[in-house]
């Protein structure tokens, strides 16, 4: 048995318009990675992070990665073994990129790699949905699903956990946008009101249904009048300056559909092609530009795959 693993997990866009809590998709680019080597000492511990500019707890009980390899280890009986982290961070935090369910993904995954996969990969996600709920108060399981299964995920139930993976049609591409503002998960959820009204409702599960309908079917259009959310866009969008004329600009640039990547402040937005993604990039940078927000602009294919081992 190999003693150490390098692995990849991706970002995610959680939500995807209509679906809060419930949908999810993995890019290729960007993600994190770790390494993960099994030691002769007793238990977890974190080598070094890197490109996380000092703001994540090296602490073992209050780091992520370390949190769910714990986990993981009490679940299959090897609460001690000795397990070193080193995690390689390559995306922004806080950016609505679903970094900290990376980071939760790819520990676990590596080290279950690394034992010869005693747990399915299904199996791996309450686990990560820790991870999840220790860096932003909630477990929701939008970015970790779609990080460690690949592609678009459904979350059909959060009790039971039922997790449903969808087909990706082969065309679509994500355009995601970073602009440098900072919005807390944690507020993102607070200012959400706790009741909709029914005709949002039924407006919202539409688009739900449609949406599921157009991934099942490859019809991009359906996939695009179905990227719509009237519950949760409208009140998230205020905390990011510029939205509705980034949107706008998506739109204009041939966006299928367009909204609030997780929790914010990233925005994305589907196409069909590379070209287009890139239109759609440099239209909705533009806006940030002309608002002097610095921001960066991630372009790629949605993901068919999940975690790999690097190396
Ligand atoms: N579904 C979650 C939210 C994703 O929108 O709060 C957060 O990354």
């Amino acid at each position: 048995m190999s003693k150490s693993i390098r692995a990849f997990a991706p970002a995610t866009v959680a939500n995807v318009a209509c679906g809060f809590d419930i949908l999810g998709f993995s890019v290729e680019a960007p993600g994190d990675e770790v390494v993960i080597t099994l030691t002769e000492g007793k238990g977890v511990s974190i080598k070094a992070i890197h490109g996380d500019e000092g703001l994540l707890p090296l602490d073992t009980s209050e780091n992520t990665v370390s949190l769910v390899i714990q986990e993981y280890l009490n679940a299959i009986g090897k609460p001690d073994l000795g397990v070193e982290i080193e995690l390689f961070k390559q995306m922004p935090l806080k950016s609505g990129l679903g970094s900290s369910a990376a980071s939760s993904v790819v520990g676990v995954f590596a080290l279950n790699k690394l034992l010869g996969e005693p747990l399915s990969q299904q199996e791996l996600l309450p686990f990560a949905m820790k991870g999840e709920e220790l860096a932003c108060g909630s477990a929701h399981a939008d970015n970790v699903a779609p990080a460690l299964l690949g592609g678009f995920v459904l979350v059909r139930s959060y009790d039971p956990l039922d997790i449903i993976e969808l087909p990706t049609p082969e065309k679509l591409h994500a355009t995601i946008i970073h602009p440098h503002i900072e919005v807390k998960t944690k507020d993102a959820r607070a200012i959400l009101r706790k009741e909709v009204a029914m005709s949002e409702a039924v407006t919202q599960w539409g688009n739900v249904a449609g949406l599921i309908a157009g991934l099942m079917k490859s019809d991009y259009e359906l996939i695009g009048r179905s990227l719509q959310d009237v519950i949760v866009e409208p009140v998230r969008s205020i905390l990011i300056p510029g939205f509705d004329q980034a949107k706008k600009a998506a739109m204009e640039n041939g966006a299928l559909g367009c909204s609030i990547s997780g929790s914010g402040p990233s925005i994305f937005a589907l196409s069909t092609s590379q070209e287009t993604a890139e239109k759609i990039g440099k239209g909705m940078q533009a806006v940030f530009d002309a608002i002097n927000i610095e921001s960066e602009v991630y372009i790629s294919k949605v993901s068919q795959d999940g975690p790999k081992v690097v190396s």
